[in-house]
């Protein structure tokens, strides 16, 4: 596994890198009850153990697009704290758990959940909620009211880590 202790001064290198990366995107807050559903949508019945069964958007996700999000240093950014089977992206983070076999991992409703909102299951997480404008400070005002992602955006991504499998997952999605 990549992110042993060995790495810890190239991972405060790369958590700044990606402070400074973040700071156009909304901050967020930490969670004040973990009870509030302010969110709409299927966030109303999202559930730490099973995270949120109702997908946020009618079209069925599309891995080929979240494949696309995941790699981009625009739309996801998840790459600056993951690692991901993308290989041609050359510089990948390790702040996060490696992506690969996240499908194992998780079911679609629990991946909904860590990418919609992860500091509702830990209120400390570096991770950005993905799918939330309540409760976050800092918000740039071109941001506020916006989530990181869109609705149909989050069912792409989330078609993609379903899709990333042990056996299969180098070439998923490809
Ligand atoms: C600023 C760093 C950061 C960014 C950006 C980020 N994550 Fe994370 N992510 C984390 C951390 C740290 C964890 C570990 C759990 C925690 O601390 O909340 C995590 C956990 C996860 C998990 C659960 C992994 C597991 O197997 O336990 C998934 C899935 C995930 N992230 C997907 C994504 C995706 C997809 C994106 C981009 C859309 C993304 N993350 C962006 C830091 C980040």
């Amino acid at each position: 596994m990549i992110g042993t202790s060995s790495a810890r001064g190239q991972k405060a290198r790369a958590a700044m890198a990606v402070g400074a990366a973040l700071a156009c995107l909304p901050l967020a807050g930490r969670a004040q009850s973990g009870a509030d559903d302010s969110t709409g949508t299927g966030m109303a019945t999202a559930s730490i153990a099973t995270g949120i069964p109702q997908p946020l958007h009618e079209r069925p996700g599309d891995p080929r697009q979240g494949r696309a999000i995941v790699a981009s240093r625009q739309r996801g950014l998840c790459l600056l704290c993951h690692r991901a089977p993308i290989p041609e992206e050359r510089f990948q983070g390790d702040i996060g758990p490696d992506l690969a076999g996240a499908g194992d991992r998780w079911t679609s409703a629990q991946l909904r959940l860590r990418l919609a909102d992860p500091q509702r299951l830990n209120p400390g997480s570096l991770m950005p909620s993905y799918f939330r404008t309540d409760h976050l400070r800092q918000v740039a005002p071109a941001w506020r009211g916006r989530t990181v992602l869109a609705a149909d955006e989050i069912e792409d991504v989330i078609a993609y880590l379903a899709s990333l499998r042990s056996t299969t997952s180098a070439e998923a999605a490809r």
